[in-house]
């Protein structure tokens, strides 16, 4: 029997349509889940998965559950959950879930520890919250745990740190770092859903708007490429002298984000560092600038600072809140800082997901089978598995391409050849 805290069972209906609708742009997933269905290559599994409880996840832990696995599932943000969705996992697939979209720190914890109540022999992360919690707060369930994965470069970062410091107990392999997650998930992914948050939440228009991006990551660079595409004036904010002439290179306004508050109209955050907009930026902001992060947590904007500046507060719209200042300014900022393409819209298309989700559901199989060889550090996708998802998704898409010729292999191998 499955056990649950979702908002509510009866709403499992809408998620399971919604399920369906993913499941049509989730391929490769789909191939994974048929194959596990036939070879079974998880039975006996427990699983503890703290993830966005969103469509995505849910064909995600049908392909987990086909393959055997048992699973316990918990939300990886406070205002990520999709509630019908988590209905629909817990009444359609029976799998136990603690996710309630909007639940405060304490319910967000209580879940963690929840979802870790399986005893796994197996974490998947999103940010690295389960983690930390299993670390520092039920470290006796440690000894039972083979391996677990990591979907986000938050997370990885966090996970390299414990590693670094000898304090990770436990193999992880980093899904975000492999090619077919970062590449479209992070720039695609983030680039289209965080515009998507954006209008969903205000329905502003983004041609002509002056939109300050700060940071040039992966994820930063599709989401300035997506709000130029619709006509923006494009800033970008970088600490990064690298990442500051790519943004240049690539057609972006770049400047300290102190000159982009006096002229920014919408800003958002997606660096993966703390109080990136701060106290001075509030100060210089124009009357009605928009703020928000899609980074992982909500630490980027310093809010408390925005709070302290205000006069009064109040929700505008749903997922905006206005803060007027002592000059009568105001600034709006949207889904409390988190992330926006999750809480005011529906994240990363699952057209994405797919590939992420492939790289999650083999890399769950790898440990299963390599646990024994792996030592407690975060370990990359093995090619051959980044690969095959390329290939799959591809191939799902009716698109063919070439192959070396054998003069051609040879050539890539020689030395011989020159001018
Ligand atoms: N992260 C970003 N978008 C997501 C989605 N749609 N499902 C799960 N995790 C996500």
């Amino acid at each position: 029997m499955a056990t649950y805290h979702v908002r509510d069972i009866k709403l499992a209906d809408r998620g399971r349509s919604k399920i369906q609708w993913a499941q049509m742009q989730m391929p490769v997933l789909q191939k994974i889940k048929k194959r596990f269905e036939e070879t079974k290559p998880l039975v006996g599994i427990r699983i503890a998965a703290c993830l966005h409880v969103t469509t995505e996840t849910a064909n995600l832990m049908m392909a987990l559950k086909a393959g055997g696995a048992d699973i316990h599932l918990c939300a990886s943000n406070p205002l990520s959950t999709q509630d019908d969705v988590a209905a629909s996992i817990v009444h359609d697939l029976g799998i136990s879930t603690f996710a309630i979209k909007g639940e405060d720190k304490d319910t967000y914890y209580s879940h963690i520890v929840s979802a870790l109540s399986i005893k796994p022999h197996i974490t998947l992360d999103d940010g690295a919250d389960l983690v930390f919690t299993l670390h520092k707060e039920m470290k006796e369930l440690i000894g039972d745990v083979l391996g677990g994965t990591e979907e986000t470069t938050t997370g990885v970062i966090r996970l390299k740190a414990m590693a670094k410091n000898g304090e990770l107990r436990y193999p992880i392999i980093a899904v975000n770092d492999a090619y077919t997650k970062y590449l479209f998930d992070n720039r695609y992914g983030t680039g289209q859903s965080t515009i998507d948050g954006i209008i969903r939440a205000t329905n502003r228009l983004l041609a002509g708007s002056v939109f300050v991006v700060c940071g040039y990551g992966w994820c930063g660079r599709g989401v300035a490429s997506r709000a130029k595409g619709l006509g923006a004036r494009v800033i970008v904010t970088e600490v990064s002298p690298l990442k500051a002439l790519e943004a240049l290179m690539d057609g972006f306004e770049v400047m300290p984000i102190k000159d982009a508050s006096k002229i920014g109209d919408i800003f958002v955050t997606v660096t993966g560092n703390i109080n990136v907009i701060s106290e001075d930026c509030f100060i210089a902001m124009k009357d009605g600038a928009i703020v928000c992060n899609t980074g992982h947590f909500n630490v980027e904007i310093d809010i408390e600072k925005l709070k302290k500046l205000a006069k009064s507060t109040r929700m505008i719209r749903d997922y905006v809140e206005e803060y007027t200042l002592d000059d009568g300014r105001r600034v709006y900022l949207l889904a409390e800082g988190r992330l926006v393409n999750l809480a005011a819209a529906e994240g990363h298309p699952s057209a994405v997901m797919d590939m992420s989700f492939a790289n999650q559901a083999l890399s769950v199989e790898y440990i299963v089978k390599n646990y024994k060889n792996l030592k407690n550090m975060v370990y990359k996708v093995p090619d051959t598995i980044d690969n095959e998802i390329a290939s799959l998704k591809l191939s799902s898409m009716g698109i063919k391409i070439d192959s070396l010729t054998d003069e051609q292999t040879k050539y890539l191998s020689s030395w011989e050849y020159g001018t």
